[in-house]
């Protein structure tokens, strides 16, 4: 049995030590917003945030996160209350399929909790390791400086993101 602390929310989940963060996040918890894209680590569609780090979940074992704070898409914001880095990449139309979507978003928010004014060969180097195929790139780097700028500005970051700063 680990306990794993999801959106602020705690969870019992009956699985190996070994099962990969995202099986158990879309699987057992119906999470859906991390995709499963390579699972080996190599694409990035499966970040999530956990004690405020980008980390790929389809490569990181439940052992690793017991306990800690785990954030996904799902926690940060709603249709009716979305969280500025939702927004800007929805007022930017950031995504077009948007399966690394997700993936950007989670990374792009872990960035801004540490450095709130990233600079576009930090936010450049950040995402790196995500793989877009629809080639969204530069209207992603806007979305991201958007969000920035949303944050800057008098938005609150989502209540349960506290803590992860
Ligand atoms: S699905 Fe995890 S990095 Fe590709
Ligand atoms: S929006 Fe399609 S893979 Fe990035």
């Amino acid at each position: 049995m680990t306990t794993l602390k999801v959106n602020g929310q705690e969870h019992q989940i009956e699985a190996d030590a070994d099962t990969p963060l995202l099986y158990v996040l879309r699987d057992e918890l119906k999470l859906n917003a991390a995709k499963f894209g390579c699972g080996l680590g190599q694409c990035g569609s499966c970040t999530v945030i956990v004690d405020g780090k980008a980390v790929l979940s389809c490569v990181t074992p439940l052992l690793l996160v017991e306990g800690k704070q785990i954030t996904t898409l799902e926690g940060l914001g709603t249709d009716e209350a979305p969280a500025p880095i939702q927004r800007a990449f929805m007022e930017e139309q950031a995504a077009q399929c948007g399966y690394c979507i997700a993936g950007m978003m989670m990374r792009a928010q872990a960035l801004l909790q540490r450095n709130s004014k990233p600079t576009d060969a930090e936010i450049r180097a950040e995402l790196a390791p995500h793989l877009c195929r629809c080639g969204t790139h530069m209207r992603i780097l806007r979305a991201v400086k958007r969000a920035a700028h949303l944050m800057d500005t008098a938005e609150l970051l989502p209540a349960n993101q506290g803590s992860a700063r």
